[in-house]
């Protein structure tokens, strides 16, 4: 069993006193999408119960996820909230993430899950794919030390986060006798859902706290979702997301290089929509 780093960072690393209160108190978009993210990650315990069940028997999967993953995680929703509470501490975080994850749990079910253990592993490589690309254009859509500080370390955790499944990938990739176009046929459709619910459901709980007057404007609600995907898509750097989306594949080059063109133009689609 590989060793693993024992000296993670911990939430004291930051120093929120070198936040310029000024400059970040104002921007709603910013608040909509460091309160977005400490949900969903605050939210990921649902997520491991299930892959645990999923990856019984594996206790190498287990263990890892059970005394690394998860706990990274929950950390990821705690640092978030704990920015978040600094920044804007007139917002009352407990009770709206509660009515969150009061909806979002029923997105959380096991037979969401791919078919296989190793579709399973190269469908989590996409999510991790994911969180690291949008942590990483959050770092470099804000000029504020501390949150470029936040956002870089969980990026970096998410980036540990896909070698570790991409690693068991490979190992169930031998036992399973998977073929390519399965695990294309798996990442094309996890890249799609890469922007489901989660964010659209959050928004519309925190707008409950934060502005119950336009909690029910689907204008609104549809609007702020907009500026914060903008926000994201400005900030992307496709080449570093592509390579690691790409990777499970293990295309032979100049197969990976005829498809790197439309699977870019798909990934733009995703960020944007
Ligand atoms: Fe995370
Ligand atoms: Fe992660």
């Amino acid at each position: 069993m590989p060793a693993y780093d024992t000296t993670h960072w911990v939430i004291d690393d930051l120093d929120f006193s070198r936040i310029s209160l000024d400059a970040v108190r104002p921007d709603e978009t910013h608040f909509y999408l460091a309160c977005s993210a400490s949900f969903i990650e605050s939210g990921s315990d649902l997520y491991t119960s299930n892959l645990i069940d999923f990856f019984e028997g594996d206790d190498e999967v287990i263990t890892w996820l059970r005394e690394h993953w998860e706990p990274e995680e929950l950390q990821h929703g705690k640092a978030l909230r704990a920015y978040v509470a600094h920044v804007w501490p007139e917002f009352d975080w407990e009770p709206a993430y509660r009515s969150f994850l009061e909806e979002y749990t029923t997105y959380c079910k096991v037979e969401l899950l791919a078919p296989s253990r190793g579709l399973e592993m190269s469908a989590r490589c996409v999510v991790e794919t994911g969180t690291a690309t949008y942590y990483r254009a959050l770092a470099r859509s804000t000029s504020e030390p501390v949150f470029i500080d936040l956002a870089t370390r969980i990026a970096n955790d998410e980036i540990s986060h896909y070698k570790h499944f991409y690693r068991f990938f490979r190992r169930y990739r031998e036992e399973e006798g998977l073929g390519r176009l399965r695990v294309l046929g798996t990442l094309a459709r996890r890249t799609w859902e890469l922007k489901s619910e989660d964010a659209d459901c959050a928004i519309r709980h925190i707008a409950k706290t934060r502005a119950p007057e336009r909690a029910e404007d689907a204008r609104y609600l549809r609007e702020m979702g907009s500026r914060m995907s903008r926000t994201v898509s400005r900030n992307l750097s496709p080449g570093a997301t592509l390579k690691m989306l790409m990777r499970p594949l293990e295309l032979p080059e100049p197969l990976r290089v005829a498809l790197q063109f439309p699977i870019e133009q798909f990934m733009t689609r995703v960020f944007l929509r």
